[in-house]
């Protein structure tokens, strides 16, 4: 038996992921829409609506600019809103709905929206941070961080230890506190 590891390319060839990368681009094109729709339906079903964080989004519009379209091989498999907020009477944003297709699971697509939805939001200079309610497991790798339990009010039930944040200034995560409010407008 040889010890020699497999070459780079037998590994790829593999893999049924091989060559399957995910890339992202705005939601600006015909059909993005009914495909974001469809998935937000299938990845979180009815009970979306009766969600605390859609509430939010009813209140407050999403920033269609800030939409993403998650594509492998040009197909659609994932999507991510951003909803502009204020906190304390500081600017940032709302992350989510994050769904990716079953069929497209375990990509990077999911990881990949966060961040670049989060990096593209915060180089505009109008937000201090990205706050969402998600697992730990999930967003804290990817630099979100715990908040203080309580500190931010949402209109309605949510589980304090899965409000999370993405801030430059790592302190803003203890301290952020208030209401969910609309964005200070200029
Ligand atoms: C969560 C979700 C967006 C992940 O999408 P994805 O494109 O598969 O994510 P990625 O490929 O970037 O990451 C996959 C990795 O994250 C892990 N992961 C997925 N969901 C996770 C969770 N809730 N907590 C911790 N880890 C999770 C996977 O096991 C996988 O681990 P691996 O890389 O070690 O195999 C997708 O599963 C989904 O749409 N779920 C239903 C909707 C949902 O729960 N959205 C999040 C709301 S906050």
């Amino acid at each position: 038996m040889s010890l020699v590891s497999a070459p780079p390319a037998a590994a790829a060839a593999a893999s049924p992921n091989a060559g399957r990368v995910p890339t992202v681009r705005p939601a600006t094109r015909a059909g993005d829409d009914a495909f974001i729709e469809e998935l937000q339906a299938l990845a979180f079903g009815p009970g979306r609506f009766a969600r605390t964080a859609f509430r939010i989004r009813e209140r407050f519009p999403i920033d269609m600019s800030l939409s993403l379209i998650a594509e492998v091989d040009g197909t659609p498999c994932g999507s991510v809103w951003m909803t502009p907020i204020s906190i304390g009477g500081i600017n940032g944003y709302m992350l989510g709905p994050l769904a990716t297709h079953p069929d497209f699971r375990k990509l990077g697509a999911g990881k990949l929206l966060a961040r670049e939805v989060a990096t593209r939001a915060l180089a505009r200079g109008e937000g201090q941070f990205v706050m969402l309610v998600g697992d730990r497991d999930y967003y804290c790798p990817l630099g979100w961080a715990p908040t203080t339990l309580g500190n931010i009010e949402f209109p309605g039930p949510v589980d304090p230890t899965r409000v999370l944040l993405f801030a430059e200034d790592k302190s803003l995560a203890n301290t952020l506190a208030g209401p969910i409010e609309a964005f200070i407008e200029g």
